[in-house]
């Protein structure tokens, strides 16, 4: 990679969080800027909620191509931009802003692309449309992945939750062929799945442990964790140990990295496993 050195003219983007110390975005980012040689630099922007919507505001007058946006700011970035995708908008989130020419902002949602782009890079023949899809959680991620796997024509999904009216609730706010599992009953939703995914925090380091045993899951189904520290979690290694596909979460967060990074710095960037290595190095 050649060296990073920025002129007057440099590009300037970066990642709103509260707290960012553990975003692995500036690293993802400053990658491909090196790669490319690109005049321009991704920054943390560690902002507290409560002056949120004042920091997003500066961003024009500071000359911000945009920012990614991350926890706890994501639906706050979604009331506070002047234009959403429809992404954004079904999803209730916004987790990437494009500052236009105009100085207005842009608001778009690249979670659910990350997922599906992930998914089909790691197993080129997926399609949502195989099966019935069991979604574990019903929080930020699981509203952007139910969204991606309605618009590419998933025919059932099964949200599993522990709060069951946050599942309820994604169901009526979404709309689609959602049904509903209480925690404890879990397995039964595993019945002829296509697809499982787990957007619980279960499973990550320093987080309780995903207790779920597979029995009834069909070996052709496909099993995704989107928690990527560790980066092999116990869901998948059980997976792969009884014959199904697996895909590791990190994949997801390249991945939505990448329309950002293009409407920002001009430039379409690869996920490669490079760049997946050196991602993995930082400290987690
Ligand atoms: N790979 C990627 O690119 C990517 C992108 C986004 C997020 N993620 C990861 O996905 C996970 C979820 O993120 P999020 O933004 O959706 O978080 P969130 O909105 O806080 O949702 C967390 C979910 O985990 C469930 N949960 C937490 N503790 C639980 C427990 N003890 N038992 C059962 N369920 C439990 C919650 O259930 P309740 O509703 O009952 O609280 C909720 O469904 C995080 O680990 C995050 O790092 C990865």
């Amino acid at each position: 990679m050649s060296e990073l050195t920025l002129s007057g003219r440099s590009r300037i983007a970066g990642v709103m969080g509260w707290p960012v110390a553990h975003s692995r975005s500036p690293r993802l980012h400053g990658y491909w800027l090196r790669t490319h040689g690109i005049d321009g630099a991704y920054i943390p922007l560690p902002v507290r909620p409560e002056q949120f919507a004042i920091a997003l505001r500066a961003l024009p007058m500071l000359g911000f191509a945009g920012v990614n946006v991350t926890v706890p700011h994501k639906e706050a970035a979604l009331a506070a931009v002047n234009r959403s995708d429809a992404a954004a908008r079904r999803i209730g989130a916004v987790n990437t802003i494009v500052i236009m020419p105009d100085g207005t902002l842009d608001g778009r949602n690249s979670d659910g692309f990350g997922f599906e782009e992930n998914l089909r890079a790691a197993i080129p023949s997926w399609s949502p449309t195989t099966g019935p899809a069991v979604i574990l959680g019903a929080g930020g991620a699981a509203r952007a992945i139910a969204v991606s796997l309605l618009e590419g024509g998933a025919p059932e999904i099964r949200l599993v939750n522990r709060t069951i009216e946050r599942a309820e609730r994604l169901s009526r706010e979404i709309g689609g062929p959602f049904r509903i599992y209480s925690w404890s009953a879990r397995t039964s939703a595993l019945a002829d799945a296509a697809l499982l995914v787990n957007t619980t925090t279960l499973g990550m380091s320093g987080q309780p442990a995903l207790e779920l045993p597979l029995d009834r899951l069909p070996t052709t189904a496909v099993v995704n964790d989107i928690v990527y520290s560790p980066l092999e979690t116990a869901l998948l290694a059980t997976a792969k140990g009884r014959g199904n596909a697996t895909v590791d979460g990190l994949g997801m967060l390249l991945h939505q990295a990448r329309p950002g990074f293009a409407a920002w710095f001009g430039v379409e960037p690869t996920v490669t496993p490079e760049l997946r290595r050196f991602v993995l190095e930082a400290p987690g």
